[in-house]
């Protein structure tokens, strides 16, 4: 494990205090932590080590170098990113500016006027978004290699197995019904996404990486960058899973609402299908984990899952609740899958 003693000299040094001026909490309790809470005095900060000390998927630099030169680069153009505070090369690790202890996720869980939080969260998005499109040149050499298409290819390809499977568990509908209207369907959702343009940004976004301190909204957790879609972003960004919570469950924060935010935040006007068919698949990929478990409960991925997620039915009832339930565009191809599956459901 790392010495963190050591480290906690260098940051008290740093501040001219006493190591025992300064108090260290672990963040996550797990013994594979790397995130703690350091308190001097009446400030807070946090230091994260990461553990992996060389590039990796083909990148050039660490994930420390894409995080530490990332954050750099957001906060001179004025994003709500945490500040670094002190950085250390040789052992991986960053202190930053410390952004509350609520994540957008608890919010989500705990809250239902989430909606000013929420709006803020979206502005938010669209000027970090912006300030990767103006950073491009100082950012490029950081992104990873990953080919986000054939991720895509292999998200339709899953999300399309799901819709099958769940006609198959409703019992009621055989999967030879609607296989040409599924076929179809899926044929014009893989073209249209294909279609849209990827553009730079980061590529780990979720609601616990969206913090919130006195009203006022991070983003942190920029170890990874690269190209893909806008609003696969912003679907992973406001989205709460409620992961290891006792009474955690799914929560959609994408709305009819939050997508006008988004709309008149972006001046983007043409985003319904593309926010309805990335959310459509978020949740597919989501009952798609849920079925792969349940078929396999002893396998370590499984234990792992109802472990985060707890009871799996409830889960799969919930997702299957916000596919149903969601109206989020007029794509006929979105509409026409989510009523498939909610004739095989209600029925
Ligand atoms: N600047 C910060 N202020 C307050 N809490 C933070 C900060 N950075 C990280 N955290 C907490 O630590 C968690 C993990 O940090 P993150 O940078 O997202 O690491 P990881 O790459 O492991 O997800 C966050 O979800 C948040 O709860
Ligand atoms: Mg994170």
């Amino acid at each position: 494990m790392f010495d963190n003693n050591l480290i906690i000299e260098d940051i008290a040094t740093f501040f001219g205090v006493s190591v025992t001026d300064l108090h260290a909490t672990p963040i996550r309790k797990l013994s594979e932590n790397n995130i703690w809470k350091i308190e001097i005095g009446q400030r807070n900060f946090v230091l994260k080590r990461h553990f992996i000390h060389a590039p990796i998927n083909g990148c050039k630099f660490t994930p420390f170098e894409i995080e530490l030169n990332t954050l750099k680069v957001l906060k001179s153009k004025g994003c709500n990113v945490p500040k670094i505070i002190w950085q250390s090369d040789k052992k991986q690790s960053l202190l930053i500016e410390w952004c509350g202890n609520q994540t957008l996720d608890d919010m989500a869980q705990k809250q239902s006027n989430w909606h000013p939080i929420v709006s803020q969260a979206i502005s938010q998005f669209c000027y970090i978004e912006e300030a990767f499109k103006k950073s491009q040149e100082n950012l490029t050499a950081y992104v990873f290699p990953v080919n986000q298409d054939k991720k895509l290819q292999e998200i339709l390809g899953h999300c399309r197995k799901t819709i099958f499977y769940i006609i198959q568990a409703s019992k009621k509908e055989k999967h030879s019904t609607h296989q040409k209207r599924i076929d179809q369907c899926w044929e014009n959702i893989s073209n249209y996404l294909f279609s849209k343009p990827k553009n730079l940004g980061g590529l780990d976004h979720n609601s616990h990486n969206i913090l919130i301190n006195q009203q006022k909204v991070f983003f942190i957790d920029f170890a990874s960058i690269g190209w893909n879609w806008q609003t696969q972003r912003l679907v992973q960004s406001f989205n709460s899973l409620g992961t290891k919570q006792d009474t955690g469950n799914f929560v959609s924060l994408i709305n009819p609402e939050t997508i006008e935010t988004y709309m008149s935040i972006s001046g983007q006007t043409k985003v319904h299908n593309d926010i309805d068919l990335h959310h459509l698949l978020f949740y597919l990929s989501i009952i798609h984990r849920i079925l792969r478990a349940t078929s396999q409960p002893n396998h370590p991925d499984s234990i792992r899952l109802y472990n985060a997620w707890g009871d799996l039915k409830t889960r799969l009832e919930r997702a299957i609740h916000i596919i149903i339930k969601s109206n989020l565009s007029n794509n006929f191809e979105a509409n026409t899958i989510r009523q498939i599956i909610a004739d095989c459901w209600l029925r």
